[in-house]
């Protein structure tokens, strides 16, 4: 039998009949749920282009490299990392969950290291801080590599999930905490494409 999986953002546009400006709300589909614009894709740039202007400042004269988390973070390293005017280097890591043997469940490693971030000052740039569990992880691993500064950027941060104290330098948007899709996130893995943020309605 053949199966075909189909995705399909379905754009519908409302705009409420009785407003001479209406609010255009931008509702997508995937799989079984759907999604509806939080952030739009000007939003999104404009406030990229405002933390690339205050690690510009922040870090002149550093030694810095950006470390991307894969897969989320694609997307907004690309266009931090494209308004920075830092002789900077760029790498990526990513967290591989494999299944342990032990009762305990999921492990996660963090693979791709290529870069010696030793005495350096790494800007971690993440799509989304939720739990901040990812983020404790890499921070760790830093401290263990010996990196000068550690400094944080995210693109979304949920502050009502987070559980950590490491201290967040750069975000972009605080948002509520309910599940998000698009720019990099993904929902069972579509919707990393969307230029805007939309978020879980039903
Ligand atoms: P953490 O809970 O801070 O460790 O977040 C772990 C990862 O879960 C993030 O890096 C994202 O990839 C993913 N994640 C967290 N919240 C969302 C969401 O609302 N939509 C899609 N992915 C998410
Ligand atoms: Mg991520």
């Amino acid at each position: 039998m053949l199966i075909r999986t189909k995705i399909r953002y379905y754009f519908h546009i409302f705009a409420p009949v009785n407003s001479s400006k209406p609010a255009i709300m931008k509702e997508i589909r995937i799989l079984d749920k759907t999604f509806r614009e939080m952030i739009s894709e000007e939003a999104l740039n404009k406030r990229i282009e405002e933390l690339a202007g205050q690690i510009n400042n922040d870090l002149a004269g550093k030694d810095v490299v950006f470390l991307g988390i894969l897969n989320g973070a694609f997307l907004f390293a690309a266009d931090l990392f494209r308004k920075v005017e830092l002789q900077a280097r760029i790498s990526f890591i990513k967290l591989a969950s494999y299944e342990g043997t032990s009762s305990s469940g999921s492990i996660k490693e963090l693979i791709g290291w290529n870069e010696d971030i030793k005495n350096k000052t790494v800007v971690v740039v993440e799509d989304i801080v939720d739990t901040g569990n990812t983020l404790e992880r890499v921070f760790g691993e830093l401290v263990i590599r010996k990196a000068s500064e550690i400094r944080i950027a995210t693109m979304l941060y949920k502050p009502a999930a987070y559980k950590k104290d490491i201290h967040l330098e750069y975000v972009g948007f605080e948002i509520p905490n309910d599940f998000v899709v698009g720019y990099g996130l993904d929902y069972n893995g579509f919707g990393r494409n969307l230029p805007s943020v939309y978020t879980l309605i039903k």
